[in-house]
């Protein structure tokens, strides 16, 4: 009963995106378990070049060679749809962008920034040409808005699809912390905004523009939720970490099982944007003002102040990816504290299946209780 998520001629049997998850979160590992279950699987371009071994090559060229690995070994183990993941606010962003187009990545993922113009280096011709398409990440109708206008004016062109991520995401977060536990701003309240927003676009360029809800989507119930709303499909980042396939370290995933509802909290990343992390003593250090030493390898992020930062998160994030938390930390979604085993990716997409379907049979049965009565 799962519908189909289609984002242009793309197909997806199950209407789910595993969001992206850096550093080195999801890897072709979990990407390719997940479009083997009929999702996309989503690689995350973020910090690749800290995973990497190759001699003699600076990190820059470190980066972009871990990321052909990764997308070619995700492709070597799924035929299904496989998509990259991308922070608009990175260094070598226009870089990382061509490399997976050049592998044929089926879908980019751009978020953390807003991606008014196409990337450096790439003409629309051509990004026309490749079937590559490409999905903002966006936490509001006014980024939506923002982006399509732009690309319409400059390009007559707009985007494939956008996901829409709310304020119960893990990760970075596109809202201030004052926004982030207030009723107006939650996921719920942004989607029939966008979708609203939108809808000229759609009828402008005759094209559907699928929508994507994300951010604390934990079982099949809310999936039901988001899709009765109008999105065309849901992100999920959290659940995907506490599965075997997930390419963190076993005891970044355990934390997931053991952490309570208070141990998730908001930072203040060095990106310059709030973050929802579990909080371990390494952030409590931070957070009192005591300094992390560190080398910056390059300055991986445009806007980093690296002079004025207590750590470097590129490296606490690789570092909590090996399981070095003391060292590091992790970040989770809102409802983390709710998952209490690992499992397979096929487990938890079945459960969410049959949680869906549950759902939509519940809803039929009362509705014709209501029409008998
Ligand atoms: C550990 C972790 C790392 C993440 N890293 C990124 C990232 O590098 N880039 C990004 O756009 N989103 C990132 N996210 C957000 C996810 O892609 C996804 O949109 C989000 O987790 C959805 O909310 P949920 O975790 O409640 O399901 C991350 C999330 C988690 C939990």
């Amino acid at each position: 009963m799962f519908p189909k998520l289609k984002i242009g001629e793309l197909t997806a049997r199950v209407p789910i995106i595993q969001g992206g998850m850096g550093v080195g979160i999801s890897l072709s590992g979990l990407a390719s378990a997940v479009a083997n279950e009929g999702g996309i699987g989503v690689i995350s371009s973020v910090g690749l070049g800290l995973l990497e071994q190759a001699n003699g090559k600076n990190y820059r060229e470190k980066n972009l060679i871990c990321l052909r690995n990764e997308i070619r070994k995700a492709k070597a183990m799924s035929d299904g749809v496989i998509g990259l993941n991308i922070m608009v606010a990175v260094s070598d962003y226009d870089d990382i962008v061509k490399t997976a187009i050049e592998e044929k990545i089926d879908i980019l993922f751009l978020g953390a920034g807003l991606p008014l113009k196409i990337p450096e280096g790439l003409t629309l011709e051509y990004l026309k040409s490749v079937k590559t398409k490409i999905v903002p990440i966006v936490s509001s109708d006014r980024a939506a808005k923002l982006i399509f206008h732009s690309w319409e004016k400059k390009y007559d062109h707009i985007p494939d699809a956008v996901v829409v991520e709310g304020p119960k995401a893990g990760g970075h977060l596109g809202f201030k912390a004052e926004q982030v536990d207030d009723p107006h701003y939650a996921l719920e309240e942004i989607i029939p905004k966008v979708i609203k927003i939108l809808e000229p676009f759609k009828q402008r360029f005759k094209k559907d523009i699928p929508i994507i809800a994300a951010g604390g989507i934990f079982d099949g119930k809310d999936i039901h939720k988001f899709l009765e709303m109008g999105a065309a499909g849901v992100q999920m980042g959290t659940r995907f970490v506490a599965t075997n396939e997930c390419d963190a370290d076993i005891k970044f995933k355990e934390q997931y099982i053991n952490c309570h509802k208070e141990d998730i909290g908001i930072i203040k990343s060095p990106v310059g944007l709030p973050g929802r992390a579990i909080i371990n003593e390494f952030l409590k250090d931070v957070t009192s003002g005591i300094k992390k030493p560190f080398i910056c390898p390059w300055k991986c992020l445009k806007t980093c102040k690296m002079n004025q930062s207590l750590y470097c998160i590129a490296d606490a994030l690789m570092k909590a990816k090996i399981g070095d938390l003391a060292n590091g930390f992790s970040f989770a979604g809102a409802n983390a504290y709710r998952i209490k085993k690992i499992v397979s990716v096929k487990e938890l997409m079945e459960s969410l299946r049959n949680e869906f379907e549950e759902t939509v049979s519940r809803l039929q049965d009362r509705n014709f209780a209501l029409k008998v009565s």
